[in-house]
């Protein structure tokens, strides 16, 4: 699958975004090895902390389907869902692709007018803690 794809299916999630609190709109989109995609939105609620993220609603919807093996992640934000610079995954995020994936796993960020940017799990998550 194309990255432009990918990215094209985080925004169509990025719709789906729940953020009546801060208002960021979040959409993911998840590759497997087996070329199925799940997709995820952020979800916020009125308990902040209870919140969950566009990419780990994503992750957990996939691996609750039965996937483990993934190849690649595409994330696209912003204010109203009006993306006006690249949206990184969080701490928290990187520590669960971190979970499932090596480092070589690919995190496409979507950026204005059409701008993408790749960066490897690795690169975004140096020493990930393990037990
Ligand atoms: N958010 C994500 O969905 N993914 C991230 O990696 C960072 C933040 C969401 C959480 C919250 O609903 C909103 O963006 C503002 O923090």
């Amino acid at each position: 699958m194309e990255r432009e794809e990918l990215i094209a299916m985080a925004m169509d999630a990025m719709a789906r975004a729940y953020a009546p609190y801060s208002g960021f709109h979040v959409g993911a989109a998840l590759l497997c090895a087996d070329g199925s995609v799940y997709t995820g939105c952020n979800i916020e609620n009125a308990s902040y902390g209870a919140t969950n993220c566009a990419e780990r609603t994503a992750f957990f919807t996939a691996v609750a389907q039965g996937h483990r093996d993934f190849t690649a992640i595409a994330i696209c934000g912003g204010p109203g869902g009006k993306i006006r610079d690249f949206c990184p995954p969080c701490g928290i995020c990187r520590q669960v692709m971190a979970e499932f994936c090596d480092g070589t796993f690919q995190i496409h960020l979507a950026g204005p007018n059409g701008t993408c940017e790749t960066y490897t799990l690795s690169q975004l998550l140096p020493g990930k803690f393990t037990l």
